[in-house]
């Protein structure tokens, strides 16, 4: 016995502080480092694979288990901004230090909380490895049974997609109708049997599953490959285009591997371990970041009215042509003085802090062409964009502009142009920017989700620190919880956003479902908001419908949270319904503690938010196409205190397809013992703000 655990030291097993997660890992005959997991006694990952393969060395097989080391560590944090103001982290940690037969040293750190855990690669220092080219991670997920999976196709370049609710062994078939579908798709063969994190996985017997990433820096974002014969699951990392997935030099951690699990689906929802995996805010002073809510030019053009960002049709605007006053405008450009600035007096009449501006810098007339003869310029405006004259305009009015940064993936000409970006918006009074990457990336050896771009958005987000500067960012890697360490970093799209509701449309189960997937890396920028929902209102060929009723819409700012809020629709949409817009003006941005009602994904989230800045209290709910009474139970309202509830509900015969501007507001007493039983209507919800009886 003595002799064998001088040559391979037994299994090391660890556990969750509560005891209901038990994690143990080992090397198998062939050397092969594998763990396990099971939560209150039930398997959640049965023995997967652990390791990495470069082209310099094969950290996989041959394996023995050097030595472990355990710790346990327990502290409250306060982010700057978030769901809770008070984030507890709690966890065993178990590091196995493993060498093999090629004297190659890996060692997996492995965190175990009471929701789930983490593991990560930490590759020390050592003489047989230094630069690595890594060409695949071994990283197993393995299921022991056929669960349900609510996930996205695999793709290197997009991630707007529709959720698709597949069992294991069928995704790979029920994902074939996305072949080719997305403009931006760089879907390959190798993505066939592939989905994107973050996934949600249900067992038969009401385990909840979610398998995402955390902190990822230096490294390509991963995917997974399905097996569906054995329902296993094994790490895919986005290539580059010579096949490499990342370059790196020891010594070096990867990203955390993360399995958040619970038996109740609001405790995924609740679960804080991504930000807990995440290193503290590297920004000391964080006075000057400040959450919002804003509004926007943006959705004249998904209205079907034709209003385009550029400010010209002139597609004689190559380069070299700098003189736009030399351009005919094409009297369809939203981002013009006068409109901005009735955007401006809505948002000071409104207590809106900000106007987002989009179009309004050169370079729109050959945006999305894949040829992009111009390349956007970001501290050149458009002539009939005074942004002096605005600039001016808004702070005079108390209110802040929201600056526009569309790439058009050209990441590189980005970086170049970064410093003098930043330095105009700080000239300018801008705080905050929106930056987009459509289109195919330049370089063109890089994805969306590569090592590069990946780099790319660390140096972004590090650069905008430099100048207190907020981000919003579409089109980017999918977040991993970075919003920890760089608190700047206020909201990211990375999922398909409203803006689809003009584009087909976005079935009410799909902001049922990105809460517990998308929402778990950080919060979205999804603009909410739109009160008129069907298209064909603004009789300009346009017959679409959004999928929701209005009072959903409202809820959509409890269930979907972020501190870059949109009010998405035009003002004069909102000036028709004053009672209704009056939750989007008095809802707020960040918070001081979450409730988790009611929760079942992709079918329907209730939830309680204490705001960060008084005793109000807002509830969100929502369903996907079936109506439910959602049930409030109040209990988490201070003990003895009365409190008027303002309740903005579907009318009874409220629908998400044909009724859906029917909604009701009524005023109720409530105190920590009520329970109210809140009908819901098809694709509809309820949102609702609370304060306390002052007497
Ligand atoms: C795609 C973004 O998601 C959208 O919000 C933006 O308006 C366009 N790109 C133009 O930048
Ligand atoms: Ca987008």
């Amino acid at each position: 016995m003595c002799a064998a655990v001088a040559l391979n030291m037994a299994a090391a097993d660890i556990s969750s502080p509560d005891g209901n997660l038990l994690l143990n890992v080992d090397v198998n005959a062939q050397g092969e480092p594998y763990y396990n997991l099971s939560y209150k006694g039930k398997p959640v990952i049965v023995d997967s694979k652990l390791g990495l393969v470069a082209k310099e060395a094969k950290f996989k097989d041959n394996f023995k288990i050097l030595s472990t080391d355990t710790a346990s560590f327990n502290e409250t944090w306060h982010p700057v901004w978030g769901e809770y103001q008070d984030i507890v982290n709690h966890f065993n940690q178990l590091t196995v230090n493993l060498q093999n037969t090629d004297g190659l040293l890996m060692n997996v750190c492995f965190r175990v909380f009471n929701d789930g855990m983490g593991f990560r690669y930490e590759f020390p220092l050592q003489d047989k490895a230094n630069y690595l080219a890594v060409l695949d991670e071994i990283s197993e997920f393995n299921f022991p049974a056929d669960h349900t999976l609510f996930a996205i196709p695999g793709d290197y370049d997009t991630d707007e997609y529709l959720f698709t609710e597949a069992r294991i062994s069928e995704m790979p078939e029920a994902m074939k109708k996305y072949a080719g579908r997305h403009s931006e798709s760089q879907r390959t063969k190798d993505l066939e049997k592939t989905i994107q994190t973050p996934m949600l996985a249900k067992t038969d017997d009401g385990l909840y599953i979610n398998i995402h990433e955390a902190a990822l820096i230096g490294f390509p974002a991963i995917q997974l490959d399905i097996n569906p014969e054995t329902y296993g699951m094994k790490t895919h990392l986005t290539p580059d285009k010579l096949g490499v997935r990342g370059y790196i030099q020891l010594p070096f951690n990867t990203p955390w591997r993360t399995i958040i699990v619970s038996d109740d689906a609001r405790e995924i929802l609740a679960s804080q371990l991504i930000l807990n995996l995440n290193e503290p805010s590297k920004i000391e002073d964080t006075s000057w970041i400040k959450p919002m809510k804003f509004i926007g030019v943006w959705w004249e053009m998904f209205t079907g009215r034709e209003k385009t960002w550029a400010y010209s049709d002139d597609y004689r605007a190559k380069p070299g042509v700098t003189d736009y006053t030399k351009l005919k405008p094409n009297g369809r450009h939203p981002a013009n003085t006068e409109n901005v600035k009735k955007y401006i007096d809505f948002a000071a009449d409104h207590g809106i802090d900000a106007v987002l501006v989009e179009g309004w810098n050169e370079g729109w007339e050959d945006w999305a062409s894949y040829r992009k003869n111009r390349q956007f310029l970001f501290d050149k405006h458009y002539p009939d964009f005074d942004l002096p004259y605005l600039r001016d305009y808004a702070k005079e009015k108390g209110v802040k502009l929201v600056m526009h940064h569309e790439t058009a993936a050209n990441a590189q000409d980005y970086e170049r142009q970064l410093d003098r970006a930043f330095q105009f918006m700080k000239d300018n009074n801008y705080d905050a920017v929106k930056t987009g990457y459509v289109g195919a990336i330049i370089p063109r050896s890089e994805h969306h989700t590569s090592q590069g771009m990946v780099d790319h958005a660390q140096y972004v987000i590090e650069k905008a620190a430099d100048y207190e500067i907020m981000i919003d960012s579409h089109e980017a890697p999918r977040p991993t919880g970075l919003i920890r360490t760089y608190p700047n970093w206020l909201a990211q799209e990375s999922a398909r956003g409203g803006e689809f509701e003009s584009m087909g449309g976005n079935p009410p189960s799909h902001t049922a479902i990105l809460p517990f997937t998308r929402l778990k890396g950080g919060p979205m920028d999804y603009t909410p908001g739109l009160f008129q929902l069907d298209l064909s209102y603004y009789n300009e060929g346009k017959t679409g419908k959004a999928m929701s009723t209005l009072a959903r819409q409202l809820a959509l700012y409890l269930t979907m949270p972020s501190p870059m809020q949109m009010a998405a629709d035009l003002p004069e949409n909102y000036q028709r319904f004053p009672d209704a817009f009056t939750f989007i003006e008095e809802v707020p941005v960040e918070w001081k503690d979450s409730k988790y009602l009611e929760a079942e994904p992709a079918r329907y989230i209730t939830v309680a938010r204490q705001d960060k800045n008084s005793d109000d209290w807002f509830v969100g709910a929502i369903t996907d196409d079936n109506a439910r009474d959602a049930v409030i139970d109040f209990s988490f309202l201070e003990p003895g205190v009365s409190y008027e509830a303002t309740i903005y509900a579907d009318a009874p015969n409220a629908h998400y397809l044909d009724n859906q501007q029917a909604y009701i507001i009524t005023k109720k007493k409530v105190n920590n013992k009520t329970k109210l039983k809140q009908h819901l209507a098809p694709g509809g919800g309820a949102a609702i703000k609370v304060s306390p009886i002052r007497k």
